[in-house]
């Protein structure tokens, strides 16, 4: 399968090309323990250009690419060490990163911003987040996630559960979910924070069976997966409308007695209140196995574009 930009999770909305994906992380997950990893990303250059802040999206990805055999070219608070401060267009940035890297890693305030950035790239451009846009390759480790833990993506019961209106990895996790038969979600957020109607309206289309609540404890009982997301403070227009609603719901014991034993609990971190630390020796507590995960789906995604990339330059 040939991969070049990896922008929206609605490219992927094909179980045998989604299985091809979470196989070849697997592989790599193996290889990686066995300490033969392809070399796939020799001689080649990533450019890691954040406008926005990143922990576990942009070290999994450099990761990956060091691992792969690749080198990484990096900055973070792009918006103030990069020609942006002086003026220059995401465009024209990215062109120039074009000239240096073979692919590119953008996150970025804007929604649609990495859409825009892919028309002047000169090589596979990968959208790590595009405000409260998309963020595919957390979506792809967040299924890759649930196929582990669960041992199927088919009939589970998931809910979605905080900010469902800014948080980006959920728009993207939404698409893949739809995909699978038998899935039941669940979106819990407080009524200023629901799922924009574009997702919804394509759950609708893939007739996918869905509710919307604001109350967390009617689905404790009832799910496979509590994914549980940050508010996202830095989307909110002023502070009062996100001191509102930023502690909506809170997962402790008290909710870890009412959740289903063989439930797992996911977020995309960081986690600010939404989780409370006393989880996190739970069985249950699958967050940081997730995190972990973002590393191999990485490595499947960067190997897939690397070898595409060697194919289409022998054409
Ligand atoms: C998420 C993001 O940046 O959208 N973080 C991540 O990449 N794991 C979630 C968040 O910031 O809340």
């Amino acid at each position: 399968m040939r991969l070049r930009h990896v922008l929206s999770t609605k490219q992927f909305l094909d179980i045998p090309v989604l299985n091809h994906i979470f196989n070849l992380a697997a592989d790599m997950e193996q290889m990686d323990w066995q300490g033969n990893l392809p070399q796939s990303c020799r001689g080649k250059i990533l450019a890691a250009v954040f406008y926005e802040p990143s922990t576990r999206t942009r070290f999994s990805f450099e990761t990956a690419m060091l691992k792969l055999g690749g080198n990484v070219i990096t900055t973070e608070s792009a918006g103030h060490f990069s020609s942006a401060t002086k003026g220059e267009t995401l465009g024209d940035t990215i062109q120039i990163m074009g000239g240096y890297a073979d692919i590119i890693v953008l996150r970025h305030p804007m929604k649609d911003a990495s859409k825009a950035a892919a028309e002047s790239s000169l090589v596979p451009l990968i959208n790590a987040g595009d405000g409260n846009g998309e963020h595919p390759t957390q979506a792809l480790l967040d299924m890759f996630t649930i196929r582990k833990e669960l041992g199927r993506l088919d009939n589970i019961s998931v809910a979605l559960v905080g900010d469902l209106l800014y948080g980006r990895t959920v728009h993207s996790l939404v698409h893949l979910l739809a995909v699978f038969p038998g899935v039941k979600i669940y979106l819990v957020s407080p009524k200023q924070l629901s799922l924009p109607e574009e997702f919804l309206s394509h759950l609708r289309e893939k007739h996918v069976h869905f509710e919307e609540l604001s109350e967390l404890n009617p689905v404790l009982d009832k799910v496979d997966v509590l994914y549980v997301t940050r508010v996202q403070k830095e989307r909110f227009a002023t502070l009062e409308e996100y001191d509102a609603v930023k502690d909506s719901y809170v997962i402790d014991k008290a909710v870890l007695s009412r959740l289903s034993a063989d439930a797992i609990i996911m977020h995309p971190l960081p986690r600010v209140n939404e989780i409370s630390p006393e989880v996190d020796a739970d069985e249950r507590a699958a967050y940081f196995r997730q995190a972990k995960n973002g590393l191999y789906i990485r490595m499947a995604l960067l190997h897939m574009i690397a070898v595409s990339h060697d194919e289409l330059r022998e054409v």
